[in-house]
């Protein structure tokens, strides 16, 4: 969604601009390019590859951007305050992470069941998989996955380890395709826990929450955030996360009572009421951008 997010953050010349998820810097590269001929842009990703693939192809804007290896969430917070234009986060995996059989990201090729975006990182998700009580399996294939199977999967999974521990993504899915079967449909029977074990290995959701925070404060007055998003989990994260700071009020305790609000300046407002789709050529080049939503906050 490269001309959506130019929209979006208008990047213009001079622009200091941050992207905490640069993969392989396709966005980067065209925020540089507006950016020219004196912009910056700050860029990170917890993955080693995605940073190296990203040196590369911003080698023609040397000396105007840095590339940094870790979570968005801590690196924003060392980004300095009210200095940036914008900040863009495209969140999930990438395609170069979904296509390396050995990353154990995905369920259509065999490879280790790892998928840590960090691979210095300890967890992964054979972990889950074999150590995690049916109760807390369940709990994260229904949370994160919305995988109405969620108790049936994991009590199965539970069975099947006493034999032998889970150490393959074929396994895994072979497990889950054996128990509810495809009857037809499009989708793996395996999509929803793949997505909901990935979310919980790498702490998507907890990423996002403390990224936005820090976003919000490395922001000029007028700055932009941009965020897109693929799975309903994420998105309502962004679209509350966007509600509650265009508030001019806030409240104590868990129920918004009109007579017990306290009014305060909204930091933010929201550039568009409705979240941005891609459009039909992005569709037919890129079907994994099917679910993508971009949405847009402006700093006050
Ligand atoms: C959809 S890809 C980004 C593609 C990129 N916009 C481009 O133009 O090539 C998502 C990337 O975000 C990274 N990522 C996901 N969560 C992250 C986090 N919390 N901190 C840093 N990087 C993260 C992934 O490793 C992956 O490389």
């Amino acid at each position: 969604m490269v001309a959506e997010v130019l929209a979006a953050l208008r990047p213009s010349p001079g622009g200091r601009f941050a992207d905490g998820t640069v993969g392989g810097g396709g966005h980067a590269a065209a925020i540089l390019e507006k950016t020219a001929p004196n912009g910056w842009l700050f860029g990170c990703d917890r993955d080693g590859a995605a940073v190296e693939a990203a040196e590369r192809r911003l080698a023609p804007f040397a000396g105007r951007f840095e590339l940094r290896r870790g979570n968005y969430s801590e690196l924003f917070e060392s980004a300095g305050v009210g200095g940036w234009d914008g900040v863009l986060l495209d969140l999930g995996v990438s395609s170069p992470q979904l296509d390396v059989a050995e990353r154990g990201f995905s369920f259509q090729q065999d490879g280790p069941l790892d998928m840590r975006m960090d691979a210095r990182q300890p967890l992964t998700a054979a972990e889950l998989v074999n150590d995690l009580p049916a109760e807390e399996l369940a709990r994260i294939f229904w949370e994160f996955g919305d995988e109405s199977q969620s108790r049936r999967i994991a009590r199965a999974i539970v069975e099947d380890r006493r034999q032998q521990p889970f150490q393959t993504t074929g396994e895994l899915a072979g497990l889950i395709e054996r128990l509810v079967p495809r009857h037809g449909q499009r989708t793996h029977p395996a999509t929803k826990v793949f997505q909901a074990l990935r979310i919980a290995v790498n702490d998507e959701l907890g990423s996002l929450e403390r990224g936005l925070a820090a976003a919000v404060k490395m922001l000029k007055p007028g700055g932009r955030l941009a965020v897109i998003s693929f799975h309903s989990l994420e998105d309502r994260l962004v679209k509350e996360f966007g509600r509650v700071r265009a508030r001019d009020y806030e409240f104590s305790g868990p129920v918004d009572v009109p007579e017990l609000r306290r009014p305060r300046a909204p930091e933010l407002k929201l550039a568009q009421r409705k979240a941005v789709k891609p459009g039909d050529a992005e569709l037919a080049e890129n079907p994994r951008s099917r679910s993508a939503q971009l949405r847009v906050m402006e700093k006050i």
